[in-house]
């Protein structure tokens, strides 16, 4: 399963990317805001720092709008994938754009039928928003089990992009589906990073080597 971080945020990038733990990046109109600035001074750095897809958002909501940001985005870079809203001019965006040869994430997907008509209009990726079904009562890892169920009788190639993760749980329940990507908060993938038993451990293996430089000061490994 590919991993993807869900953020514009530059540290919190590189420091995961530095651990060799991102095959991407995912970002939208509401994590550009969050990090403030220029947003284009933030998707040039972004995709220059991943090699792996960068998902940079449309903001337009008609059709010829979301083809021109769309053109404009990919000039950021070839690894720039084209996020557009799952609406009926967003399809026709990403059928075009992807007839170009231009990848496409058809974000903001809530139901299977959303994920079957954005795989049948060419997307790359489908983005289902699972903590916000979680959020109003429904299941969101329900919803990544049916679309994968669907996706895998037809052989489609669109990818399931798993989003609005909330929780490291998310991403173990993903992983068993087999989806392809979870995009990740960076406090998510800092809580699968950690167990108490491992700091515990550690703590106790430097204990114990203290108490062994005690009786030979010049030990060095
Ligand atoms: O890519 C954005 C998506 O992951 C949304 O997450 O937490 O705002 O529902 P959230």
């Amino acid at each position: 399963m590919k991993i993807f971080l869900d953020t514009a945020n530059l540290e919190s990038i590189r420091k995961y990317n530095d651990m060799g733990l991102l095959d991407g990046i995912t970002t939208n109109p509401s994590l550009m805001s969050k990090e403030g600035g220029n947003p284009k001074d933030a998707m040039k750095e972004i995709t220059k720092i991943i090699q792996g897809d960068v998902s940079l958002e449309v903001v337009s909501t008609k059709y010829a709008g979301m083809m021109e940001e769309g053109t404009r985005l990919r000039e950021y870079g070839d690894n720039v994938v084209v996020k557009v809203p799952m609406t009926p001019d967003g399809l026709k965006a990403c059928k075009s754009l992807s007839s170009e040869g231009i990848p496409v994430n058809v974000t903001l997907i809530f139901s299977p039928n959303q994920a079957l008509l954005a795989a049948k209009s060419g997307a790359k990726y489908v983005s289902p928003f699972i903590g916000r079904l979680d959020d109003i009562g429904h299941d969101g890892i329900h919803l990544i089990k049916e679309i994968k169920e669907i996706f895998s009788n037809y052989n489609f190639t669109t990818e399931i992009l798993v989003a609005s993760v909330r929780h490291p749980m998310h991403v173990v329940d993903a992983a068993k589906i087999g989806a392809d990507v979870v995009t990740l908060p960076p406090a998510v993938l800092d809580k699968m990073l950690q167990h108490p038993l491992t700091k515990i451990g550690l703590d106790n293996f430097l204990a114990d080597w203290e108490k062994l430089k005690a009786g030979n000061p010049n030990i060095k490994i």
